[in-house]
């Protein structure tokens, strides 16, 4: 594929840090370095490292690897951790493509700097409606075109996402060359796209020569023992650039994610955080490296299985208390991986920003108003409910107290809502 063709003026400027540059080369055994002016970790106050895991379980971080990691480091991360991360993909995606790797400071990261890597002024990002209201932001601080395609209760819609390519031009702009999904328990819909969408999306990518931002974080909490497969299992021609993430899986904190693609669209990545952050921290990485290796493929599995049903388990639990509380003054589909419930208002009440940013933390209670997941804004009368850090009485409180907040509103609007 020519991926030059997709690049942005801007990151067809970008030139690599001369010094970032010769990382590389410093990395090779034997090489002796008087280039980069690299602080003597002689001078470090940091000895050790160790690490307590609540199985009780005490892991020594490896004396080579911590001094290694107290300086600085490939932009593409922690030489073993970019390794067994490779790996990883291997043994979960086993991509058809060859492929490349980086690690950046917690997805998001990379997924802003791949986004931009796209975007001239007018280009077109085929996005999810609803979406992740963290790369929302990102992309309308950009001087891009946003353009929305309806999802349901499978995720994106090829249908509509055919009939919006087949309909440009709009205004003899270019037809849009970049989608941004989020696959499995997406975020605010909690809903994963079934592998037969998957292939259909990506037959239609493949016939319009569309790039696939893959954005995955909930890809291991899939409430189903057979994960479905991701867009780089499925991609034959090198056009899926996915995003995964340790935060939801490991630890939020650690700031660790990774991308895996064309090496091409890696490397320009990379010689973007060269300018930026010049890598990720090196102390996160050996945190989770040192656990990893540790564990091996295996036991990485078995941890992310154990995460995966502690969500299902309060995904269930929060559905029994929709159900008790919210019949008749809501909808919502179940969601199937992931933290989310995207829930519809009922009782007329076509927008939920007020009702929630008023009237529900007036009774402390705290939502997220659909309206900050709408590509282009707009009101709407849909709420994005999370599950994840709430104990069972705290969600059945929440529940009933945001259920007579809308009781109210539909009282005010003159509807009264049966059945409860
Ligand atoms: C869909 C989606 N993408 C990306 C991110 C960012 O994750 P990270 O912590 O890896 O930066 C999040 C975090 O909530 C998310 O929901």
């Amino acid at each position: 594929m020519d991926y030059r063709s997709y690049l942005s003026d801007e990151s067809k400027n970008r030139q690599p840090s001369p010094i970032r540059a010769l990382a590389p080369f410093v990395a090779r055994k034997g090489m002796i370095s008087l280039g980069a002016g690299n602080p003597n970790p002689d001078t470090f106050p940091y000895e050790s490292m160790q690490l307590t895991l609540k199985t009780g379980q005490v892991i020594q971080v490896d004396a080579e690897h911590f001094k290694k990691c107290l300086s600085y480091d490939l932009t593409s991360g922690f030489s073993p951790l970019n390794q067994w991360l490779k790996g990883l993909q291997q043994v979960e995606h086993k991509p058809k493509v060859e492929f490349g790797l980086t690690i950046g400071v917690g997805s998001q990261d990379l997924i802003t700097k791949a986004l931009q890597m796209f975007i001239n002024p007018g280009t077109p990002i085929l996005v999810e409606n609803p979406t992740y209201t963290g790369v929302l932001s990102f992309l309308k601080s950009q001087p891009c075109q946003l353009v929305g395609v309806s999802t349901d209760a499978s995720g994106l819609m090829p249908d509509e996402l055919q009939r919006i390519l087949q309909e440009w031009p709009i205004h003899e702009k270019p037809r849009p060359r970049i989608l941004y999904v989020i696959p499995s328990g997406q975020n605010p819909s909690g809903v994963s796209a079934s592998f037969e969408r998957k292939q259909e999306i990506y037959s239609i990518c493949q016939k319009y020569g569309i790039l696939i931002l893959e954005d995955d974080p909930y890809y291991y909490l899939q409430f189903r023992k057979d994960r479905i497969p991701s867009y780089l299992s499925i991609d034959v021609d090198g056009r899926v650039l996915r995003f995964d993430s340790l935060s939801k899986i490991l630890s939020s904190g650690l700031r660790i994610g990774f991308a895996t693609g064309p090496q091409v669209l890696i490397d320009q990545i990379n010689i973007h955080s060269q300018s930026t952050n010049l890598q990720p921290s090196g102390i996160s990485q050996l945190a989770a490296y040192e656990l990893l290796e540790k564990w091996g493929y295996d036991g990485f599995d078995a941890h992310v299985r154990k995460v995966s049903s502690f969500y299902e388990d309060k995904a269930k639990a929060f559905i029994e208390l929709l159900e008790r509380h919210m019949k008749g003054y809501a909808e919502w589909d179940i969601p199937d991986s992931g933290m989310f419930v995207w829930m519809k208002l009922l009782g007329g009440i076509t927008d939920s920003k007020e009702v929630i940013m008023t009237k529900a933390t007036a009774r402390n209670v705290v939502a997220v108003p659909g309206e900050a997941f709408l590509p282009n804004g707009g009101m709407t009368p849909y709420v994005r409910l999370s599950f994840s850090n709430v104990s069972y009485e705290e969600a059945d409180e929440a529940l009933r107290r945001l259920a007579i907040v809308i009781q109210e509103e539909a009282a005010l609007n003159g509807v009264t809502i049966e059945n409860h």
